[in-house]
């Protein structure tokens, strides 16, 4: 991780800024490109993959990954032989185009392929934890509380049939042995800590009665319940509008802030990346074509593909697309 960068953005979150909090995307990404041109000789240099480069304090890491779907149609490659890590603290952004493997590699992480998907080869460690040998009971405590996990749509991750406290309050019970009182007080402390205003209220209702933003900090809520190590969110604002998007961000930026957990975060967006990420992985067809911090990426793309995604980004902020 970029040290300007993260202190800068640890001064930001514990002043809580609010003429830089409101700075958009863009100019907090120049801001960010000229500190860390002064200061991160190392962002200069220019290289594929760092990837290699912080394995030993690094808090996961997946080596050698490839994941093949069997179809009718034979077998489907959809992530080859893919190596990354992330550090403790550290903001993981992963893009790339539509079907290039983003989910699957989340979904590997967390042992929840689908039944057609297989592990061909590779390595995950967790914590000094080997992933791919734990047993499904043992995965069941490594997710929600080691590693949490937002989805891109909460409606459908969110159980319709159970009201709000319930489900924020289940990973509580289940993982930190909480009673139920306690899990009341944590559940209400939670949801005004996500931003929700009156959380007596909320608790009691089911999903449908709130709004996408609402839903989607309670997923946060949900995610963060147990003080996971790890938080895994693949599209966790594309169903919603701009502004409520650029809320649910900061929201998850300023508690990053504050506890210094990792996130590995799924996105298409390139302005999310510059506003939240210190590095960046771009997949393409399956296999990881580019990983460097996210002031490198942007000042001096490597692969074709990562030149063109910039691009294209440059001409939608200009207008011409
Ligand atoms: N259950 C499945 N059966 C067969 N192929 C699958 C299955 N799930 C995913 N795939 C294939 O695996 C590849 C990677 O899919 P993945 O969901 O990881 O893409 P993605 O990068 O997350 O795309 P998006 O940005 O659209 O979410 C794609 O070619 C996809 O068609
Ligand atoms: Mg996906």
């Amino acid at each position: 991780m970029n040290p300007l960068l993260d202190f800068l953005r640890k001064y930001i979150c514990l002043k809580k800024l609010p003429f830089l909090a409101s700075l958009s995307q863009n100019f907090s990404t120049i801001y960010a490109h000229m500190f860390s041109k002064f200061f991160d000789k190392s962002a200069q240099k220019g290289s594929i993959s760092s990837s290699k480069a912080n394995n030993a304090k690094s808090l996961l890491n997946v080596s050698n990954l490839t994941v093949h779907f069997s179809t009718r149609s034979g077998p489907v490659k959809a992530v080859t032989a893919i190596d990354f890590h992330i550090n403790s603290g550290e903001i993981l952004g992963i893009v790339g185009e539509s079907g290039s493997g983003k989910s699957v590699t989340a979904q590997s992480i967390l042992k929840l392929l689908p039944k057609n998907g297989h592990i061909i080869s590779g390595d995950i460690t967790f914590d000094n934890q080997q992933i791919l040998t734990k047993t499904e009971r043992e995965m069941e405590n490594i997710r929600g509380k080691q590693i949490g996990m937002i989805f891109q749509d909460p409606m459908t991750a969110l159980n319709p049939t159970l009201r709000i406290g319930y489900q924020i309050a289940e990973g509580l019970i289940k993982h930190e042995k909480f009673n139920k009182k306690k899990a009341k007080e944590k559940v209400l402390e939670l949801l005004e800590q996500v931003g929700i205003t009156d959380p007596q209220l909320r608790i009691g209702q089911y999903p449908h009665e709130l709004s996408g933003g609402m839903r989607q900090r309670i997923m946060i809520a949900i995610a963060l319940a147990c003080k996971p190590r790890l938080l895994i969110a693949d599209e966790p604002t594309t169903a919603l509008d701009v502004t409520i998007q650029a809320q649910i961000l900061e929201l998850l930026k300023q508690i990053q802030c504050e506890r210094q957990f990792s996130i590995l975060l799924i996105t298409h967006d390139l302005g999310v990346v510059a506003n939240i990420c210190d590095r960046v992985l771009v997949m393409y067809k399956g296999k990881i074509v580019e990983d460097a911090p996210v002031d490198q990426l942007f000042c001096n793309p490597q692969h074709p593909y990562t030149k063109t995604l910039l691009t294209a980004k440059s001409l939608k902020l200009k207008g011409l697309s």
